[in-house]
């Protein structure tokens, strides 16, 4: 379907030098290089300027599917869900096929240029079988969008991190799209692990650094609050739906039934029984299809961290002292004054 091509709407700023030295300062990877964007500042690698457009008028089918959250809200978890009910509970494929296989991550290549680039000045280190098969995941990587997406038959599954604004307006008239949340105290936590785990930050300063970055809105894709409010507004229209971690963990069968209600699935009561168990947390750490392990040999992560980690809400009260547990609840406060959005641990 022939879509009109819309200017992208926001301009980008440099962030201040003070927070430029601080990253510098934070992440042991010497190419972090961010930029803020549009009236709320959301923070983004300088690569996803380039593409902002192209992802802003990127063609959208009725049949994607997008599942789209803030970083560590419990994603991969959500797409597992929504690819196994929209593919009538193939669990062969989906135990067979890694997740980043059957989702491509929308804007995965604003992470990764600059670390290709210096991967392949250093492609000489690495063992000449692997070779091949790094150049070809690098490929993947930072391959242009458009061309990825127009060559998918459908029905495309798509994960992207990005805030609503920064997706075809036209996305939940045309597709479907799941989003998720979460705490932002445990989504705060999993993320300051996830940038250590991961080379592309390799965080280097303590949860507090990183929890100052987070509230304060120098994280990528923060301000979170915005992030999430802007799909909650739109939680009542009828492609979107709207789900927290909390709940899904809490009470996995009324999400599952949530979920095929959404897509217009039914379900089994031996379907829902596998479902539950596929989906549990044990059976996630072992699933090499959606556990990441996978990108370990391409030196992508660090050794004493994994993606799945904990799979627990309320884990965040280990890690704030009382100034930041009070910095918190004034930063929720002050922030949700103008929303009747709410996080099930907060209610
Ligand atoms: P923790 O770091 O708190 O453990 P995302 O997929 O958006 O990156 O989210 C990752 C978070 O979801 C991690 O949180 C991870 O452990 C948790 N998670 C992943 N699979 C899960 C599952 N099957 N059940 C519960 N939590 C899960």
């Amino acid at each position: 379907m022939e879509q009109n091509h819309i200017p992208f709407p926001y301009e980008f700023e440099e962030m201040t030098q003070e927070e430029k030295d601080e990253n510098k300062r934070l992440y042991n990877y010497p190419k972090i290089d961010l930029i803020r964007m549009g009236p709320k500042g959301y923070v983004m690698p300088r690569a996803y300027k380039e593409q902002a457009e192209s992802i802003y008028n990127l063609p959208i089918r009725p049949s994607d599917i997008y599942v789209a959250s803030f970083q560590r809200a419990g994603t991969t978890l959500t797409q597992e869900l929504v690819w196994l009910l929209a593919n009538d509970c193939d669990f062969k494929t989906a135990l067979e096929v890694p997740i980043t296989h059957r989702y491509p991550f929308l804007e995965i290549f604003m992470f990764y240029i600059e670390w290709k680039k210096d991967r392949l000045a250093k492609i000489h280190e690495v063992e000449e079988s692997k070779r091949e098969h790094l150049i070809k995941a690098m490929q993947v990587m930072t391959q242009p969008v458009m061309e990825k997406l127009a060559a998918m038959p459908s029905p495309r599954f798509v994960k992207t991190h990005l805030p609503m604004c920064c997706l075809n307006p036209t996305i939940v008239d045309t597709a479907k799209v799941v989003y998720v949340a979460r705490d932002p105290r445990d989504i705060a936590v999993s993320s300051y692990h996830h940038a250590r785990l991961f080379v592309v930050f390799d965080f280097g300063g303590t949860f507090k650094e990183f929890w100052n970055l987070f509230v304060n809105d120098r994280f990528p894709m923060t301000p979170f609050l915005d992030h999430v409010k802007e799909a909650w507004n739109l939680r009542h229209h009828p492609n979107m739906l709207f789900l927290f971690y909390e709940e899904i963990t809490k009470d996995m069968k009324t999400t599952i039934k949530r979920v095929a209600d959404f897509l217009g699935k039914e379900v089994t009561e031996d379907q829902m029984a596998r479902l539950c168990d596929h989906l549990s947390f044990e059976s996630f750490k072992k699933n090499k299809a959606v556990n990441y392990e996978d990108l370990r040999e391409f030196g992508m992560m660090t050794k004493d961290e994994v993606f799945i980690r904990k799979g627990k809400a309320g884990g965040w009260r280990d890690y704030f002292d009382e100034e930041m547990t009070q910095q918190a609840e004034k930063w929720l406060e002050d922030n949700l004054k103008d929303t009747d959005l709410r996080f099930p641990s907060t209610k």
